[in-house]
């Protein structure tokens, strides 16, 4: 059997009195796309963060490509391979979308000046690639549309690259189209080899591309199975269930 790429034990953090992570599990294998998938709250962004780096873990360990951590900075989560699209998309809104494409590797030119001329070039031609359609992408990305700014944030990180790539609800405020398009484009990176983590409340999206589902609930991974085990209305219900079944304890 093929071995994991990532692998989180036992993974704890907490937040005040709320624990948002309570001992969490998650395991994803090279070249495969995992959903992650849960309600509300359940712990999922806090779990990817800890994984990119973002978050500091209170206890647990993560190993990825047989490289052993009890936490990560963003630094060498990058260098592990790790590019992050995060919930809340992380722009710089008063920058364009050249800016936010090049943020930290932008292109110099005469050694102490941005060229803007090329980053701009090679925007264009980046979305054009990625058929992101946006208008005018020399306008500050704080007057663009939340669909237009979540695909640029994927744009980034394509351009980016890495070898784990993890998308946060990448596609919560797209059209039907354009979520097709980013669905399609998920599964051109996994036939380059990618390793995709993704989180989505929507589970028709989650059986169309998933080759494995893990179900975080109040903090814990509850179910990981692969895709073709299970299907939308048996995860649905488990899901509910999972809600239904919550204390008043759990659900503070
Ligand atoms: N920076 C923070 N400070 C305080 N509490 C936080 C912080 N980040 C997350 N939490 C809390 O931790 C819990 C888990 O949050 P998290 O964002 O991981 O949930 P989620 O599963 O991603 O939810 P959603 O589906 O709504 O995005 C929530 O109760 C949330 O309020
Ligand atoms: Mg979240």
């Amino acid at each position: 059997m093929t071995a994991p790429i990532v692998e989180m034990k036992q993974v704890k953090k907490r937040f005040g009195y709320i624990e948002a992570l309570r001992g969490a599990d998650f395991t994803a294998y090279p070249g495969e796309v995992t959903a992650i998938v849960g309600d509300n709250g359940s712990g999922k962004s806090t779990l990817i963060k800890i994984l990119s780096g973002g978050l500091k873990p209170d206890g647990g360990e993560i190993r990825i490509k047989d490289k052993a951590f009890s936490s990560l900075t963003v630094r060498q989560a990058m260098e592990q391979g790790i590019t992050t699209v995060y919930q809340d998309l992380a722009l710089d809104n008063c920058k364009d979308c050249a800016g936010n494409i090049f943020l930290g590797r932008e292109i110099m030119k005469h050694r102490f000046f941005l060229d803007h001329k090329l980053m701009r070039q090679k925007t264009r031609e980046l979305l054009n690639r990625l058929q992101i359609f946006i208008p005018d992408i020399t306008q500050p990305v704080e007057k663009m549309s939340g669909g237009q700014r979540q695909a640029l944030s994927i744009a980034r990180a394509v351009y980016a690259g890495g070898d784990i790539m993890i998308f946060d609800e990448p596609t919560s405020a797209m059209g039907l189209k354009e979520t097709s398009r980013i669905m399609r484009l998920f599964l051109e990176l996994k036939k380059e080899g990618k390793t995709i983590i993704l989180i989505s409340h929507n589970l028709f999206q989650v059986f169309d591309i998933a080759d494995r589902i893990s179900v975080i609930h109040n903090g814990l991974l509850v179910d990981s199975f692969l895709t073709k085990d299970s299907s939308p209305q048996k995860l649905h219900e488990m899901i509910v269930e999972k809600e239904e079944g919550m204390t008043d304890e759990e659900m503070v």
